[in-house]
């Protein structure tokens, strides 16, 4: 009887292929109330919160402070303020919704946050990083009668991390409504198999939650890239699980450099009505690990060229704006990147989305700590209560996403040098394979001596995660026999963007001492781009990357960092407030180490030449150049040669070193004598004028989409002046706001709401939002004593 029903069903699930699906999932942003404060009776629904601000989610309050050395968060956090904030709105629900599921998901908020709705608490999370949902049912009005939703953000216990947190509903919210039978939330998990060029297996195993149990069918279907369908099968649902195989002919497989992304639909049918339905993306990909070979994808040997990224989006905080995310990986993949490390917090999901879509491996790491903390009032004391929890949510949440291709369990955690640590990590390394056992395990460790390092010794971990000491690295064999490397944090080099100090061919470790504060630095608070200086536990990139592409074994590696990010300003103090680790600064400019990277990473023929050209007359200066696919570079001052250079052996530069004298710097890289590239870089005059110049000129008018607006202070001749530091006000019209501005200085403390910002080493940042409104974004940029400059993106629907 069931076949009979069964076969039927396939013919009318395919003539309600489009059937509307019982399944709401409402963007839940918008129009909501906020106060920067406490008041314990703002979770009353008949609370009076008019004079409240009104916004639109994600929302970070920290960002929209103004820095100060005082603040409690301190200067590790970026000096931001704090405290604790309440959100509440009001919403209504039809009379039809009466008879379905009522949830509420919240991508993450930081931190210590509570729930109510209606006046009913429907939860408590601690973690400010975890995604979470309440089931809202028991406690809802429909028709007339609204509802109220509150949420208490306690951000104030300080300091409690080692970077910049944010503080807020920081990430987006949804609202779904679902039928009484329904997939349960996270209940999917999609997996490959038996993955060969001509077949594969994929398994999906489906949780169910309801009535319609026994009853229901459960449709399958495997979509391509177009839409096609390409696989599909349909299964009684007997159970609250259900597991089905289904075979993809011919796949395509995902890879960095091509992510093919399929999708798989699942839908919950009861007679002919579409009950639930789910879509997920799949993309098929094998890899390995060897201890002796390194890692493959896809049966193809590749070096993990990864960085370890914090959560922020520079002057936007922590806000989660997917254009933002979306544009420092284009930045990176540009570079050459290839991978992620999520430090050291389970990432917005939208950051997940973009990884699998543009080709990104991602390490997924859980935790900075443990029971032993790093900070006064960190997650060290919540991780006794919560950790068994955030770890399978996390697990659950991120496993079918192809890019994720490894779980951190955690970051240089204290308990490596306690014989706790061995118990903590099999513990967590449970947790993760009772959910996932398709990735391997790591945790990244800082203890590189084997027999010191109690989670290691656990024998839990699938790679050996380490962080910095590459003068081991060689070694790695002997040190961990049979054992699998992955890099899992390197370098801490130093660099502000634009900034150069002579000589550049010594390597300075900062501080030297291991004391804070830096006594022999710069009074102006930079540290040279020459990729000569590191943190004192650190490595220069040159220094690193040459030990990593040298041996097979080393799978790879994560930079400490993509993006300088806000808080820890190793090695100074107040007034520094940003980190000085980024390959590129915090408003998206690259520095300099940027391009040996690229000249190394990608198939681009790259020639890049460092420092500018306006020096003190007579003033010996060293000159360097990234150069690839060329045998040789020939540099020239005012059209005279100054040598050909060559690299040789491992070197990753070249260098000449000279007098200044004004002009052009000319190079030109020439393979077997024909020329490759061709570069200059022109002495600059006084400050003359402003060029604009948008990384969009058409987006979205969504009230969400961004145009960065790079500003670049000229000579009359149209060269970067590279010390200007000109006041620039931005003064933006029609249908879009200034988001934020920035400069990529790591002292900067104006706000990063201001409407005017300095140009820091001849260059800034203005972040122009669109509206919901269709039409033209005028942006005008003016300066005491320049030529102001224009520009328009136009916002569409
Ligand atoms: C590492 C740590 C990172 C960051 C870095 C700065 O030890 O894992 O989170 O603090 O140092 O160099």
């Amino acid at each position: 009887m069931r076949g009979i029903v069964l076969l039927s069903l396939i013919i009318i699930a395919c003539s309600f292929a489009q059937a509307q699906t019982a399944r709401k999932t409402e963007d839940f942003d918008a129009n909501w109330k906020f106060f920067l404060g406490d008041d314990a009776n703002a979770k009353d629904p008949g609370f009076d919160d008019t004079k409240w601000r009104k916004l639109n989610l994600p929302h970070d309050w920290s960002i929209e402070g103004n820095f100060d050395e005082k603040n409690p968060s301190t200067q590790a956090e970026g000096g931001l303020p704090a405290g604790i904030g309440w959100y509440r709105k009001s919403f209504a629900l039809s009379v039809a919704s009466k008879k379905k599921q009522v949830f509420i998901d919240f991508d993450g908020v930081y931190r210590h946050s509570e729930v109510w709705v209606n006046g009913h608490s429907v939860g408590y999370r601690a973690n400010g990083y975890i995604s979470f949902e309440y089931d809202l049912t028991p406690y809802l009005n429909f028709g007339d009668e609204k509802n109220v939703i509150a949420v208490k953000v306690d951000n104030s216990e300080q300091p409690n991390s080692r970077w910049y947190s944010g503080s807020g509903i920081y990430r987006n919210v949804w609202l779904v409504i679902k039928d009484k039978t329904y997939i349960s939330h996270w209940g999917t998990v999609i997996t490959t198999s038996q993955v060969s060029k001509t077949e594969a297996s994929v398994t999906v195993k489906t949780n169910i939650h309801g009535t319609l149990i026994q009853s229901a069918y459960l449709k399958l279907t495997v979509l391509d890239a177009q839409g096609e369908v390409v696989a599909s099968r349909i299964s009684a649902v007997t159970d609250t699980t259900i597991s089905q195989d289904i075979h993809v002919n011919n796949p395509l497989f995902w890879s960095v450099d091509d992510p093919y992304l399929y999708k798989v639909k699942q839908q919950v049918l009861s007679g002919d009505k579409v009950v639930d339905e789910q879509t997920t993306t799949l993309g098929i990909r094998t890899f390995n690990f060897e201890a002796d070979k390194g890692f493959s994808l896809n049966g193809q040997r590749m070096k993990i060229n990864g960085v370890c990224l914090h959560h922020d989006e520079g002057a936007l905080g922590t806000a989660i704006n997917t254009r933002a995310v979306e544009r420092q990986l284009q930045i990176l993949k540009a570079m050459g990147c290839n991978a992620i490390r999520t430090s050291h917090n389970p990432p917005a999901p939208e950051l997940l989305d973009l990884c699998d879509r543009m080709g990104f491996l991602v390490m997924d790491e859980a935790f900075d700590m443990w029971k032993k903390k790093k900070s006064k009032f960190d997650y060290s004391k919540d991780f006794e209560k919560w950790h068994v929890q955030d770890l399978q949510d996390q697990v659950l949440r991120d496993r079918n996403h192809p890019s994720v291709f490894c779980w951190s369990v955690g970051n240089e955690i204290g308990e490596q040098f306690d014989s706790t640590g061995v118990r903590i990590t099999r513990e967590l390394v449970g947790i993760v394979k009772a959910l996932d056992n398709t990735r391997p395990v790591t945790s990244a460790l800082s203890e590189p001596s084997p027999s010191k390092n109690f989670i290691y010794q656990s024998g839990a971990l699938d790679l050996v995660g380490l962080n910095y000491h590459p003068e081991f690295y060689a070694d790695f064999q002997k040190r961990f026999p049979g054992q699998k490397f992955i890099g899992t944090e390197q370098m801490s080099a130093l660099a502000s963007r634009g900034h150069y100090d002579m000589p550049s061919d010594s390597i300075r470790r900062w501080p030297k001492d291991g004391k804070t504060p830096l006594k022999d630095g710069n009074p102006d608070y930079t540290v040279s781009s020459y990729d000569n200086v590191s943190a004192y536990w650190g490595s220069t990139h040159e220094e690193t990357w040459k030990i990593i592409k040298k041996y097979n074994f080393l799978s790879g590696m994560f930079i400490w960092t993509g993006f300088d990010y806000i808080g820890e300003p190793t090695p100074y103090l107040w007034p520094a407030r940003s980190s000085y680790f980024g390959i590129v600064d915090l408003a998206g400019f690259p520095k300099d180490v940027y391009y040996m990277y690229q000249s190394e990473w990608t198939s681009k023929p790259v020639l890049h030449l460092l420092p500018h050209w306006n020096w003190k007359l007579g003033q010996t200066v060293d000159v360097w150049a990234y150069y690839n696919q060329a045998d040789e570079v020939e540099l020239y001052l005012n059209g005279k040669s100054l040598g050909i250079r060559k690299k040789a052996g491992d070197d990753l530069h070249v260098m000449w070193r000279t007098k200044f004298e004004p002009g052009t710097l000319k190079a030109i890289s020439r393979k077997n004598g024909k020329v490759v590239l061709t570069t200059e870089t022109r002495t600059a005059g006084d400050p003359y004028q402003i060029q604009l110049i948008a990384d969009r000129t058409k987006i979205k008018a969504d009230g969400k989409d961004l145009s960065y607006i790079t500003v670049k202070v000229l000579d009359k001749n149209g060269v970067v002046v590279p010390d200007a530091d000109n006041l620039i006000k931005f003064d933006v019209q029609g249908s879009g706001v200034l988001k934020g501005v920035d400069n990529g200085s790591q002292t900067n403390l104006e706000p990063f709401t201001a409407k005017k910002i300095k140009a820091f080493s001849g260059m800034c940042l203005g972040i122009v939002q669109s509206s919901n409104q269709a039409g033209k974004i005028t942006v005008r940029a003016s300066c005491n004593g320049l030529k102001p400059a224009q520009l328009s993106v136009s916002a569409g629907k």
